[in-house]
């Protein structure tokens, strides 16, 4: 691997260096191994999914140092989570070659809830009533506002539902405060939606656009607990691909992007987006053509894009807490394993599971076998 660094032309983007080394890092890499690309991750720890299939720096994401090397050793940077530093990525990639993609606006805006929102209304698409809480008087001008049951979130670093309060009462609402209102918040109206799709699409340096087939997301506590796609609903999908694309082309974005949607009365109001691959897009490994890692990593390469055309219907569910046992798993039909290499913890995102079946309705089936073995507690979530 080093040989081929070291051989790297000058100025094509051959090693793409990657801000974190999580599965989803993990996962480009072992997507653009194929394609004669090179991976470089910089993260606190020496042991992530992704340092145990590609060289990494070990270090603060906010070090100068580790980032500048990171830029000097890369053609391109890419990051794979969003609670990164734009100010010290962009310190340390100002003035150099090297490109940084998804752009650092993109990032700045999909890491602070509110800015994230306030992108969505000037784009026109439709979202949540929402409004930044800086003080508890706030938070109660928000509730009167915008009305009760809501959710309380922290403007930054949320994920798998951290950072969050549903709000019911006026007593939940002082309790939150209590417990959250150290750091800058946002509240939001509660949409008691009758489903969740994301919408994944990928853009290239030129312009060039691919989206992928509308996922059906099943969360629980927060936690993305299952994916079926592609969902079927072309009024829906004709609509989230109008959203990506104004969000896609006004942020002039390089790379792979998710928008995350409640459906509720056949239409959508956007939750959030995520400047990256997505949990919701890991069917697309065995279940699309090209896979949301490769379509990144060939976007933010300069590359041209892969189709995304779905290869029959798939179902994800994600390994939450520990890997279970993996031989009972494998010996059923059609199951796709991946462990992410990670140690077991409570609510951690450990590994997923994708199943490809010929019908919507055998993928149905196999994802409800598979949660009544693997967590029976869920099998009526689907
Ligand atoms: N306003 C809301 N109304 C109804 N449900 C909500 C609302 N906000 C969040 N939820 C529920 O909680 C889930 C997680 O919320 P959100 O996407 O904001 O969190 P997150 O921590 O950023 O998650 P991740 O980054 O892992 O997707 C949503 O997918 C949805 O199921
Ligand atoms: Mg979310």
């Amino acid at each position: 691997m080093s040989q081929r660094r070291r051989g790297a032309r000058a100025g094509a983007p051959s090693t793409i260096g990657i801000v974190g080394g999580g599965q989803l890092g993990r996962m480009m890499a072992l997507a653009g191994y194929p394609l004669g690309l090179d991976f470089l991750f910089l993260d606190r720890s020496g042991d992530t999914p992704a340092a145990q299939v590609a060289t990494s720096l070990v270090g603060e994401f906010t070090d100068p140092a580790m980032l500048a090397e990171l830029a000097r050793r890369s053609g391109v940077i890419s990051f794979d989570w969003e609670n990164i530093s734009v100010p010290a990525l962009r310190k340390a990639t100002r003035g150099s070659a090297v490109r940084v993609s998804p752009p650092l606006r993109a990032l700045a805006a999909a890491q602070d809830r509110l800015s994230e929102k306030r992108l969505f209304d000037r784009l026109r698409i439709p979202t949540t009533h929402y409004a930044a809480v800086n003080s508890r008087a706030a938070l109660h001008r928000a509730l009167r506002d915008i009305g009760l049951p809501g959710v309380l979130k922290t403007r930054r670093m949320g994920y798998d539902g951290k950072g969050q309060a549903v709000i019911r009462t006026a007593a939940d609402a002082d309790a939150a405060w209590q417990a959250m209102g150290a750091v800058p918040l946002l509240y939001e109206g509660f949409i008691p939606f009758d489903y969740e799709v994301s919408c994944i699409a990928a853009r290239g340096r030129d312009g060039e656009l691919a989206f992928y087939p509308l996922s059906r997301n099943v969360h629980h506590a927060g936690i993305l607990r299952v994916t079926a796609a592609p969902w079927h609903d072309v009024a829906l999908e004709r609509a989230a691909r109008r959203h990506l694309r104004a969000l896609l082309t006004a942020l002039d974005y390089v790379g792979v992007l998710a928008v995350e949607f409640f459906v509720r009365g056949g239409r959508l109001v956007a939750n959030e987006m995520a400047p990256r691959v997505h949990n919701s897009g890991h069917w697309t490994i065995e279940g699309a053509a090209t896979s949301q890692f490769e379509n990144h990593v060939r976007a933010v390469a300069g590359l041209p894009l892969g189709a995304t055309t779905p290869r029959g219907h798939a179902g994800m569910v994600n390994l939450i807490g520990a890997v279970p046992e993996k031989s009972p798993l494998l010996a059923l039909p059609d199951v796709h394993l991946h462990d992410y290499g990670k140690e077991p913890r409570p609510g951690r995102k450990v590994g997923h599971v994708t199943v490809v079946c010929a019908s919507s309705k055998e993928r149905d089936q196999q994802l409800h076998r598979l949660l009544k073995s693997l967590y029976p507690e869920l099998s009526g979530l689907l």
